[in-house]
């Protein structure tokens, strides 16, 4: 193996010999137990629990069981030859002031979770927030509320002194754009609120958590990176003119720069704040809080799936579901191209572009693919194998476009695909499957993809198919 980003003799795409070859999940995605060892309620279980809020009625509650069977999933990650997992710690397993005290039983799950995962050759990669809050904090105002942000803190520091000598790399957030765009803004995802200003306002308090949070696990002394995790993409205009550069700049903004800007540079971005003024004056940041956010982090790691093509709507169009609160007279198209089951485009050029982008805005710093891949409608064969050709080319494609940027010279050290195991898809439920590893959600049974067979293979040569 290499130390570089080449292409061989053999017309294969070699990645260096340093590279994390990862997958990902999340804790409310795959653990099930809900109510087991002291854990209390979140905003997951409480929007699932509602009527009409995910499809056919499915709830996290059960989903692939992982809590009881985690020794057989680091056993199947081993066999795929994983060099790192990502996976995200339940706050209301652990609750720090998400409930009563320290629950000493949610933080053993983790405990051998992490030493599982060590035993086996495999780097823990742990996401603190993604994005099931204990409801108790919710019903305090959950992140709109400045104290969660303070929660937050507490709550990481006590997870980082239990396994901050184990863990490689910490995200603080993930993806907090879905949090409160989704969660506060359109209501789609849990707690499922609705409003312009509540999204802002959750925005500043989930980049105030971040920084706290940095902060804290920085005191505590881990030995891993500190990171977060982003949901950023690449959106572009759909033809040169200016209104469509306005279009795309607006959406950026929102998406993109509401968060890199805090963190890197130290400020919001001046359009995003002249662009919102209508809405909110952010009374909500106060002094100090923008050099807590951009406290130094060692990595940025990003999830991406799709691009974005927008265009000015001429006649000023109010699309009402949006998420972004300067989208009037934004129209969104979709790329032209493949579709996967969630009708997102498969499009690498996006994350190529994305990767070059952070690094020329943002500069020269160590960067992770946390999150990349695609939901298929799999079916299992006569022969109870699954054939899932059109996954390994969303991979094989994705994975050409990280090393297109390695060689381009971006520090991009590692990928993780999401996912490691079929899940619960969040809105869609159980109705959407985006793993590696098949679940059978009556038995339980695993069983690896071709997809999955596929990325053993370019694991064991650390190289693809050019
Ligand atoms: C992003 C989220 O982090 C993850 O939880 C979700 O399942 C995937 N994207 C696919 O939508």
């Amino acid at each position: 193996m290499s130390t570089t980003a080449v292409r061989t003799t053999e017309g294969l795409l070699a990645f260096p010999s340093t590279f994390w070859w990862g997958a990902a999940t999340a804790a409310y995605q795959i653990e099930g137990s809900v109510e087991a060892d002291g854990r209390t309620p979140s905003i997951w279980d409480t929007f699932s629990a509602q009527p009409g809020r995910i499809d056919n009625g499915d709830t996290g509650a059960h989903t692939t069981g992982h809590y009881t069977r985690y020794r057989e999933d680091v056993g199947l990650m081993s066999s795929i030859g994983l060099s790192a997992y990502r996976f995200s710690i339940a706050w209301p397993r652990i609750r720090p002031t998400g409930g009563h005290g320290v629950n000493e039983a949610g933080l053993g799950f983790y405990d051998r979770l992490v030493d599982e995962l060590l035993g086996a050759g495999i780097r823990p990669v742990a996401t603190l927030y993604h994005w099931d809050l204990p409801q108790e904090l919710e019903d305090a105002g959950g992140w709109t509320n400045r104290d969660t942000a303070l929660r937050f803190a507490d709550y990481a520091a006590v997870v980082a002194q239990r396994l901050g000598d184990r863990v490689a790399m910490w995200n603080t957030l993930n993806e907090p754009w879905c949090s409160a765009f989704l969660g506060y803004g359109t209501g789609g995802h849990a707690p499922g609120r609705r409003g312009h200003v509540g999204a802002l306002t959750a925005t500043h308090h989930l980049l105030l958590g971040h920084g706290l949070a940095v902060a804290a696990l920085r005191a505590a002394g881990v030995t891993g990176q500190v990171s977060t995790a982003l949901n950023a993409g690449a959106v572009r205009p759909l033809t040169d003119d200016p209104a469509d550069a306005d279009a795309a700049r607006r959406i950026d903004g929102l998406l993109n720069r509401i968060f890199f800007d805090p963190i890197l540079r130290g400020a919001y971005p001046a359009d995003v704040l002249r662009d919102t003024e209508q809405l909110t004056d952010w009374h909500f940041v106060r002094p100090g809080d923008l050099a807590t956010i951009s406290a130094p982090v060692d990595a940025i790691c990003v999830n991406y799936y799709q691009p974005d093509l927008v265009s000015a709507a001429p006649d000023g169009e109010l699309d009402h579901g949006t998420p972004y609160p300067t989208a009037q007279g934004v129209r969104f198209h979709p790329t032209p191209g493949p579709v996967t089951h969630m009708g997102w485009s498969v499009d690498p050029t996006g994350l190529r572009d994305l990767l070059l982008r952070i690094r020329r805005d943002y500069g020269d710093r160590p960067l992770y693919v946390t999150e990349n891949g695609a939901a298929y409608e799999d079916r299992i064969g006569p022969d109870g194998g699954i054939d899932d050709p059109e996954r390994i080319a969303y991979l094989r494609g994705h994975l050409a476009a990280v090393h297109e940027a390695i060689s381009a010279g971006v520090d991009l050290r590692g990928y993780f695909v999401w996912s490691l195991l079929d899940n619960f898809e969040w809105a869609f439920g159980f109705s959407r499957r985006f793993g590696l590893i098949h679940v059978d959600y009556d038995t339980l049974a695993r069983t690896v993809k071709a997809s999955g067979h596929w990325y053993r293979a370019a694991i064991a040569r650390g190289a693809i198919e050019a």
